[in-house]
């Protein structure tokens, strides 16, 4: 296993000689405490299936997806400006969760690269749990708007109003967005929606993934965008409900300790939740 700058644990899978099992174990890890990580060795088709097969109790078919369920994105050089397509053209991408018009949508996102492209198309990454406990600890107004049941309306006809922020049993929470014309919000949601984008930004980071490289993104975690880009970009996704192997339990921890004060205390807790407000970074 190796680490980029990032922060990225990759994981090799060249021989796929580890038996499944104990891969699920280190992955399941990496994904449960941190909610990405990285794998080499991807070469195709073939070995897109492979993981799929690995890390997903199931592959979900997509709008777009091929037979296999695997999804080819790529510019179709037809169908990027079309409402909710942008991902099939080259331009850059909002970050999104996947599937946010579902009750529950996937819960891991596999995204393998088999060609880069020429210029840019850069994965952009956010990891929700640093945007929550930054608005928890700054912005509670924002948390408070963006974690209303009806905060935004997802999808079209038939999509589902849902919190941005869901607030889940058990001091866990799960993050959903899109920002096309396929998410609307609530007039207190879209007040906020400049704070939201502005922790956003603090904590976006984003890689270029090379030829056989592949990110795993927990979904109800995980923000996932694209820079724009030339030439022939080709990646591969796979979505669907994790492998129980995993052991992810429903959403993220919250970012902030149960107890006032708590030696683990990652951030502090929002007002209203487990103590008062708080202003200290987090
Ligand atoms: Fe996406």
């Amino acid at each position: 296993m190796t680490s980029n700058t990032l922060g990225v644990d990759f994981f090799a899978l060249d021989s796929w000689t580890e038996p499944p099992g104990e891969l699920r174990e280190r992955i399941g890890a990496t994904l449960r405490e941190r909610g990405i990580a990285g794998l080499t060795g991807a070469r195709g088709r073939h070995d897109a299936l492979k993981v799929a097969r690995l890390l997903l109790a199931e592959l979900h078919p997509h709008r777009d997806s091929g037979p296999d369920g695997l999804t080819t994105i790529r510019d179709t050089g037809r169908q990027g400006h079309r409402m909710g397509l942008a991902g099939l053209g080259h331009s850059d991408l909002a970050v999104h969760t996947e599937s946010s018009q579902l009750p529950s949508p996937p819960r891991l996102v596999i995204l393998v690269c088999l060609q880069p492209g020429r210029a840019g198309g850069e994965s952009i990454l956010v990891d929700g749990r640093a945007v929550l406990g930054e608005l928890a600890g700054f912005r509670p107004a924002a948390l408070e708007a963006l974690s209303a049941p009806r905060a935004a309306y997802f999808g079209g006809a038939d999509g589902l109003f849902a919190p941005v922020l869901e607030d889940l049993p058990s001091r866990r929470w799960r993050v959903r967005l899109r920002q096309d014309e396929l998410a609307r919000f609530s007039p207190e949601a879209q007040a906020q929606m400049p704070a939201l984008r502005t922790a956003i930004a603090r904590h976006t980071v984003s890689v270029r993934l090379t030829a056989g490289q592949a990110i795993l993104l927990d979904n109800h975690r995980f923000l996932h965008g694209r820079a724009a880009f030339t030439g022939e970009r080709l990646l591969l996704r796979a979505l669907g409900p994790a492998h129980s192997a995993l052991g992810l339990e429903p959403g993220f921890a919250a970012p902030w300790s149960a107890a006032e004060g708590a030696k683990d205390s990652a951030c502090p807790a929002p007002a209203g939740r487990t103590g008062p407000a708080a202003v200290k970074p987090c």
